[in-house]
């Protein structure tokens, strides 16, 4: 853990934020399977799943990450920014990931199907902060839709801003669902922050990337514990841009 400039903490390692979210009865069912890279857990992770996310345990940005698909018994796809490989064997596959790895830690987790919007796979970000008080607010959330032949919807990868409602009442929500959604993206949000807060009462701020499935189903998969503020000046509508700005200021963060 690492104090700041604002005196809000920041945990870099998504191995270390893993494992609190699924030392919560709650949240855990909302993290998809992760596992530390090895030889043996990489065997376990694609016979349990035809596609599963390579991570670099210390990256943001979108940096570092590929995408394993199973195509055949034995046989691989790997996906890293526009690069795509093929490994016809086990061995192969790990050598590949190793090489792509660079003696960094990495993580294996089991691949969520993004929901779309226009052909473009998108995930969620929620934001909670606290505000001088000392009372966590679910201040704001937006949507990231992916670059086109991308693997991650990072912005800084290509990837678009958006907001919730349109895009989602494209995917075909009625407003009822959608005010659900909201919800239990509020939800998650606070209860992420109570679980953290047990670790260090120095968070003041948290941004979640949550995955939308194909059957309606919320995952988190990552923690913030610094999230970025200037993309949402990409938006038209600057009000969520004011939002996150002024609760930062509560806590000594100013862009
Ligand atoms: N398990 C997963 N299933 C599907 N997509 C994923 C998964 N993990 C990551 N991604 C995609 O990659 C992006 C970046 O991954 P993330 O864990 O947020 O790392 P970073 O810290 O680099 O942003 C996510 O926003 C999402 O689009
Ligand atoms: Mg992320």
């Amino acid at each position: 853990m690492r104090r700041r400039a604002t005196g809000s903490m920041s945990v870099k390692s998504k191995w270390t934020k893993t494992k609190w979210l699924r030392s919560d009865r709650v949240l855990r069912r909302s993290v998809p399977d992760t596992k530390r890279f090895t030889r043996s857990s990489l065997e376990v992770m694609t016979a349990r799943y035809k596609t599963v996310y390579f991570k670099p345990t210390g990256g943001t940005g979108g940096n570092g990450i590929a995408r394993v698909k199973r195509l055949g018994p034995g046989r691989f796809q790997i996906r890293k920014d526009l690069s795509t490989f093929e490994a016809s064997s086990p061995r192969a596959l790990y050598a590949r990931l190793k090489r792509i790895a660079r003696g960094r830690s990495y993580l294996l987790q089991k691949g969520i199907a993004l929901q779309t919007s226009r052909g473009r796979p998108f995930d969620l970000r929620m934001v909670v902060q606290r505000t001088r008080n000392g009372k966590w607010v679910p201040s704001v959330m937006f949507v990231k839709l992916g670059k086109p032949n991308k693997i991650v919807t990072n912005y800084h990868q290509g990837g678009t801003l958006a907001k919730i409602d349109p895009t989602l009442r494209r995917t075909g929500c009625t407003p009822k669902q959608i005010n659900r959604y909201k919800r239990r993206l509020a939800a998650l949000g606070m209860r992420t922050a109570r679980c953290f807060e047990r670790r260090s009462g120095r968070f003041k701020e948290l941004g979640l990337d949550v995955a939308l499935d194909r059957d309606g189903r919320l995952w988190i998969l990552e923690v913030n514990t610094r999230p970025g503020f200037s993309a949402l000046k990409s938006l038209k509508d600057k009000s969520l841009y004011r939002t996150i700005v002024r609760y930062g200021k509560q806590y000594g963060r100013t862009r």
